[in-house]
């Protein structure tokens, strides 16, 4: 037996997250046993045990809490030893660091004034080499860390994009190795980031959460003889000008490396900021580096870099250029007749600008991204060598635990597409797109992709912080949740929110975590902004008319009206829909945490709403008034429909009738699941517009916002909005894995503790093949048809038990290990 991924809080060996309350996971491999007998944990700080289960059967390696007294700054070692009931034994070890756990700070906030973009730096000096170093950090907006000139992390972005106002995270980043004997030199350097600038609605020179730059830094130095030497920000630090002339997330960024330097001492400052928290962001990193595809030479006479691949993050090149020089990049993410366009990124500039000092160096931005697929190149010499630049994926370093390949290279395409608008967009903040001038963290968009997401990728500490900062904007709003988390453009416009859909983000995404992860620690968490959203719709005489709602956002079946973008389902519907779905989902939440009074609440709530949707939207013969495809498929998804077969007739009649799908934002997740099987693989290998492999004939790499983002020439459609990397409709990617597959968790025991089996295979596809690392350990379902028949294979992981149902009728329940079948067809 092996033992592998030991997690604390979703993360290996952390160092200074947040591990307030502290959930353990670990994955059994490669054992005899089918299931664990018992497991102990025990957590030592030096050499002293300080907690110990002892031998117990409860304990749950997908999240066991232990109530530990955490000192802050603190290094604990924990080790878990499980055995199975096959009598084999694992043990492994691994450690955690806590970070200032809110302890007082030595270090001040400081501030360069009026200067933007500056750093802010302190000579010092040290007796010895140092044994071993710990910065404790945080920057409004962004920062980056550099120890005698080299980088402290190679994370970008830090800290991280959130509710500032609420609550700053921290850093901790291991920095011995980076210090010296003798003259130490500690530089910040800092961009406007989403705190300052242009963001959001924001003006030119204004600012979401703060006028002007600032950080707050304490380095703990310690020498082989245990003294501890503390550099602290404080007023005695310095201040000089960076190259970096301008930085904005919209825009890009300008640098002139040759500019006259100013400088001075630092401010003391206290920014309008929350408090210091310890970090809960997994580090956001350049994950992937890529050379470009090929150079093109435009009609219009324009040098571009064609990447291959729609991405997100930035170029690094090489400068070699004359003093004086201008060099210019401007990102875009299509071609249009075969020229440069930036037709879709609205406002944004997307551009990167270098005036060349003289010196050959390497070039990169540093605190802004951009999506793209091709870069036009302006004022580089002729011809361009294409081995100067390399393109840097950036986004949140997460594990991809899913994959699915099968027999159909559309589709294959497709997956691969919904995967790169996932890498794109799961920027510390599920944004919905990374181009234009908006990048924020459209809440209805990641409630639909949640699923998919999680299948795709390890996302429970991801989603842990954007659900963290979800429940931070709840208590600006009396538990309204805002569009966009974190609401950075509260200044500007006041508080927005409360879309159905949208704000039941606040009870989808931690249960659909639920699902996938089955720890307990993180639907606790939750309960509380899930619990606030349901009461602050309960509290709405009329919700739909309410706020601004974005209704069924995109959908195709309000034609004749062109510029209206929510859809023809009835909004009233769709707020019972959802007022249901989310009252439902808090009340089994709470029934799972114990919370018996909240559980009965819930329920009774979701009960009213099902019975006035059915008294309103159902005529007498139970038929559904609402007559679009996304009613159809919410009725039968939710289970809200008195009948439901009825029901699946009228949605089958409406997709024949239109002749394909006319689902938007809230239809197009389950639009598959409701259909006979038949009709749902028509719907996912139709070619013509509108459909998923629409957008892959005509060349997409990443997932469009609309259905049409680009006409059949391949330049943007007149409808405006559209982005080429929104993953929204990605989201059909949890029907492969639930329906093509068949690989779907069940709420009964979470976490494919207990999972169903139920794969759907079309012989058109030939065979589908499904990696999943699931928090028990790899899922294989396969299946290929062959002369012989149909054979199926699944792979069962330790701990896990299958409810199997195949598509010749067979039923099974199936533990640990592979099982093949062979059917006849
Ligand atoms: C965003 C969407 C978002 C929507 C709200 C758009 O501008 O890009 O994806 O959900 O606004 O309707």
């Amino acid at each position: 037996m092996r033992l592998d991924h030991l997690c604390v809080n979703h993360f290996r060996e952390p160092l200074g997250y947040d591990l307030q309350a502290p959930s353990f996971s670990w994955i059994v491999l490669e054992s005899i046993s089918e299931r664990q007998a018992w497991a102990r944990l025990q957590v030592f700080r030096d050499v002293d045990c300080i907690y110990d289960t002892g031998e117990s059967s409860v304990l749950d390696s997908l999240g066991t809490e232990l109530p530990l007294e955490l000192a802050p700054r603190t290094r604990y070692r924990w080790r878990v030893t499980v055995r199975g009931d096959g009598g084999d034994r694992g043990e492994a070890e691994s450690f955690f660091e806590t970070g200032k756990m809110g302890e007082v700070w030595k270090g001040r906030w400081i501030s360069p004034g009026e200067a933007r973009n500056a750093v802010l730096e302190k000579r010092f000096t040290l007796g010895e080499t140092p044994d071993s170093a710990r910065i404790y950090i945080t920057g409004v907006g962004f920062y980056r860390l550099f120890l005698n000139g080299k980088p402290a992390s190679d994370e970008v972005l830090t800290p991280g994009l959130n509710a500032y106002d609420r609550w700053m995270q921290v850093q901790t980043f291991e920095v011995g190795h980076l210090l010296q004997k003798d003259e130490n030199l500690i530089e910040i350097w800092l961009g406007g980031g989403i705190s300052r600038g242009r963001f959001s609605y924001t003006e030119a020179d204004g600012y979401e959460y703060c006028p002007y730059d600032c950080a707050i830094a304490e380095l703990r130095v310690l020498s082989a003889a245990g003294e501890e030497t503390v550099i602290a920000t404080d007023d005695s630090w310095r201040w000089h000008t960076s190259p970096i002339v301008e930085s904005s997330i919209y825009d890009g960024e300008i640098w002139d490396p040759g500019r006259e330097t100013e400088s001075g001492a630092v401010r003391l400052c206290q920014p309008p900021v929350g408090s210091l928290r310890d970090r809960l962001s997994p580090p956001v990193k350049a994950v992937m580096e890529r050379n470009p595809l090929c150079l093109l030479h435009t009609p219009r006479g324009e040098t571009v870099l064609d990447m291959g691949q729609n991405m997100v993050g930035w170029i690094r090149f090489r400068v070699d250029a004359p003093k004086g020089r201008t060099l210019r990049l401007q990102f875009g993410e299509q071609l249009e007749n075969g020229c440069f366009s930036r037709a879709n990124l609205r406002t944004a500039k997307a551009a990167f600008t270098w005036r060349s000092d003289g010196v050959s160096r390497i070039a990169e931005p540093f605190f802004t991204w951009y999506g793209f697929r091709y870069v036009l190149l302006e004022g580089f010499d002729d011809p361009v060598d294409v081995a100067d630049f390399t393109s840097c994926v950036v986004c949140s370093q997460l594990e991809e635990t899913g994959s699915i390949t099968t027999g159909h290279e559309g589709l294959n395409k497709l997956i691969q597409n919904v995967l790169w608008s996932q890498r794109g967009n799961f920027l510390d903040v599920p944004t919905d797109c990374p181009q234009r001038d908006e990048r924020e963290g459209w809440t209805g968009d990641a409630q639909v992709f949640a699923d998919t997401a999680c299948y795709n990728m390890d996302c429970a500490a991801f989603f842990t912080k954007y659900m963290a900062d979800m429940g931070e904007e709840q208590q600006k709003a009396d538990g309204c949740v805002p569009y966009v988390v974190p609401f950075a453009r509260n200044r500007s416009r006041g508080f927005e929110g409360g879309a159905v859909g949208w704000g039941d983000a606040a009870a989808v995404i931690p249960w659909t975590l639920w699902l996938h992860y089955g720890d307990k620690a993180l639907l606790k968490r939750q309960l509380p902004s899930m619990r606030a959203w349901m009461e602050w719709v309960a509290a709405r005489k009329d919700w739909a008319t309410a706020c601004r709602h974005f209704g069924d956002w995109l959908a195709l079946d309000r034609q004749e009206e062109p510029g209206e973008r929510v859809g023809k389902t009835d909004v009233g519907f769709l707020c019972l829909c959802y007022a249901f779905y989310s009252a439902a989902l808090t009340a089994q939440a709470a029934q799972v945490l114990g919370e018996e009074g909240l559980s009965r609440r819930a329920q009774a709530l979701a009960d009213g709403y099902r019975d006035k949707l059915r008294r309103e939207y159902f005529d007498p013969a139970g038929e559904l008034i609402c007559r679009t495809q996304t009613a159809c498929v919410l009725a039968l998804h939710l289970g809200l429909s008195p009948e439901p077969a009825q029901t699946g007739r009228q949605l089958c009649a409406l997709v024949d009738e239109a002749g394909h799908l006319t689902t938007g934002f809230l239809g197009t997740p389950w639009l598959l699941a409701e259909l006979p099987q038949k009709e749902a693989y028509e719907l996912l290998l139709r070619e013509e517009y509108p459909s998923w492999l629409y957008e892959v004939k005509l060349g997409a790499t990443t997932i469009w916002e609309r259905w049409n983002s680009l006409t059949e020439d391949g330049c943007f459609s007149e409808t405006g909005m559209n982005s080429l990397n929104h993953y929204a409709y990605g989201s059909v990617a949890a029907w492969l894995y639930r329906h093509m597959c068949g690989v779907q968790p069940l709420a009964e025991a979470p976490g494919f503790r207990i999972f169903r089996w139920e794969p759907k295979p079309d012989e058109r596809i030939g065979f589908a093949l499904c990696r999943l690392r699931s928090p028990l350990g790899e899922i294989r379902s396969e299946w290929r048809y062959e002369e012989k028949g149909l054979s199926m294979l699944l792979a069962v992981p330790f701990g896990s038990e299958v409810r199997a149902a195949l598509p010749d009728g067979r039923k099974a329940v199936l533990g640990p290990g592979e099982h093949r079948f062979l059917l006849r067809v």
